[in-house]
């Protein structure tokens, strides 16, 4: 399969769409998006311009944690097809100019994953078991735990089975954490990615890359202490380098892209090493209030920490984890404008909405490769009402209830037409989520052809930033409420996240704005504008 040679470093500043396919186009009827669907909306992604498409996991899966508890690494789910219609997928998007970007879940597997239905039928101190992290708990009878870590999803990490053994699970119950120091954990997940990138995919984005390795022992947390027992500790590297010489191995070398937490920036670049990840989400931007100082520092930094490893940096505004971008920006409590999830949390849409469209520029205009969620390019807000009875996210019931949990921005896609399904699933069928009774206006159909939606910025906007943006990136003079730069090419960007409006830098011809311009030529509030640079001394 050939994978455009012509642009081997494609992904430094690719514009990657993500797809959801539980909630991206439902192509059977049954109320489950899937490969069927995507397939016939591949055109919608190329005729928007995107240069690949990252996969949530597709696999067999019991859906426990939407589809990250993976049964099985090498097939695909029946709910969503077959292995070979995914082969097709992968083989069509390609012709059309798209790559694919599968996901793939090391830390752990689903309880129901062969290996770990091995392990709970093997005895104490079986080489089954020893694929995983079981332990004796402490206290005279083992009744406690066997140490004081929490889950990333709330709660106790460790569950307790018949024979009175512990295990880790470091999301839920059903995802128990894989023993990264044994020889099989690795050489199975090597040849894993050689599955996938042999069936042509262009890259892999590598699910809660920083937590594989455990301090041996499992030692408790105590604070204080410089090495955490399983957040980021060196040991990963040497795994990331061995996957790198597997990436490299292709005569089109295929992609890295790590899901890191990790919020030392010096830290967070030693993953980008030449001989390790090719890139990784930069979070710190996505958890940004809607302030220029907030922004302008997260630029600084993320440039800072990625230039001296040579990686490229890559912008994300929302994913499939995190609160929609207009919803958060539209909280006037800036303590909710980052991801988090809230319930009742006051929201001013209209307000989210300017901010998104304004955020929209700013990302696409910076230099790396951007992440879009799907949705985004509709501006979809944040479902904060979903019926409690629908919820499905193991994050609201591990949190007792008090966290809405993640399906908020899972919601499927509104494709046309006035109520749900929206085009989404044949009429009459009940997606797996109810969509809003709201989102006729929302809907791709809808927007189409409308200057002033939402998905006509982003066409547009992907449209220059393809044909027009590139080079160094450099800050312009501007009020501490202005984020204005320019790229080497003479492309330029001014934010005005200030109350007031803003004059646009002298010798600046506007290409594409978030809003109108008021008639005096100034950018209003909560506004971006992209410009042609024709003064030569800015
Ligand atoms: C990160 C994924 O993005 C998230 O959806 C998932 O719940 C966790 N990793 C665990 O796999």
């Amino acid at each position: 399969m050939v994978l455009q040679p012509d642009r081997p470093d494609w992904w430094r500043d690719a514009a990657i769409y993500q797809v959801y396919p539980r909630s991206f186009a439902d192509g059977n009827g049954d109320g489950t998006g899937d490969l069927a669907g995507i397939r016939a909306r591949l055109p919608y992604l190329a005729e928007l311009g995107f240069d690949a498409v990252w996969f949530n996991p597709w696999y067999p899966s019991p859906l426990k944690d939407g589809g990250y508890d993976v049964a099985d690494y090498r097939s695909i789910d029946p709910v969503f097809g077959t292995l070979e219609e995914a082969e097709k997928l992968i083989a069509e998007a390609l012709d059309l100019g798209i790559r694919t970007v599968v996901d793939i879940v090391p830390n752990h597997v689903s309880s129901e994953h062969p290996w770990f239905r091995a392990a709970l039928a093997a005895p104490v101190g079986s080489p089954e078991r020893e694929l995983f992290h079981f332990a004796e708990g402490r206290g005279e009878n083992g009744e406690l735990p066997p140490n004081n870590w929490k889950s990333e999803f709330g709660g106790c990490p460790w569950t307790r089975i018949a024979d009175g053994q512990w295990y880790l699970h470091l999301f839920a119950t059903e995802q128990p954490d894989l023993n990264w120091a044994h020889p099989l954990v690795r050489q199975e997940h090597e040849e894993i990615l050689r599955f996938w990138f042999d069936r042509g995919a262009a890259g892999v984005r590598i699910d809660s890359a920083g937590l594989l390795t455990k301090e041996p022992g499992l030692p408790s947390f105590e604070l204080g202490v410089d090495t955490h027992p399983f957040v980021d500790r060196d040991d990963l590297h040497d795994i990331y380098r061995s996957w790198r010489a597997i990436a490299d191995s292709y005569e089109q070398p295929r992609v890295l892209i790590g899901e890191i937490w990790v919020p030392d920036t010096e830290r967070f670049a030693r993953y980008l090493r030449p001989d390790e990840l090719h890139t990784a989400f930069n979070f710190d931007f996505l958890a940004r209030p809607w302030a220029a100082a907030e922004l302008r520092a997260s630029i600084d930094g993320t440039l800072a920490a990625h230039a001296p490893v040579g990686a490229p940096a890559t912008w994300v505004l929302c994913n499939h984890d995190v609160t929609r971008t207009v919803t958060r920006y539209g909280r006037a409590d800036t303590r909710f404008q980052f991801s988090a999830k809230a319930f009742g949390t006051p929201t001013d849409r209209a307000l989210g909405v300017r901010r998104a469209r304004a955020a929209a520029l700013l990302s696409l205009a910076l230099p790396g490769s951007l992440y879009m969620y799907q949705g985004e390019e509709l501006g979809l807000p944040e479902v904060e009402d979903l019926p409690l009875s629908t919820l499905q996210d193991p994050m609201h019931f591990r949190s007792g209830g008090t966290d809405p949990g993640r399906d908020g921005c899972r919601v499927p896609i509104p494709w046309s037409g006035d109520a749900a399904p929206y085009g989404f699933a044949p009429e009459g069928v009940e997606p797996w989520l109810p969509q809003p009774e709201d989102w006729a206006a929302l809907t791709v159909a809808a927007q189409t052809g409308d200057p002033d939606s939402m998905l006509e910025l982003y066409r547009e906007a992907l449209r220059i930033r393809r044909e027009r943006i590139g080079g160094e990136f450099g800050w312009l003079p501007a009020d501490p409420e202005v984020l204005s730069f320019r790229r080497a090419d003479g492309f330029g960007c001014l934010v005005n996240l200030g109350a007031e409006p803003v004059a646009l830098p002298g010798g600046a011809a506007p290409l594409l704005a978030s809003g109108p311009l008021a008639e005096d030529g100034t950018l209003p509030a909560d506004t971006a504008v992209w410009f042609e640079i024709l003064d030569t001394r800015l």
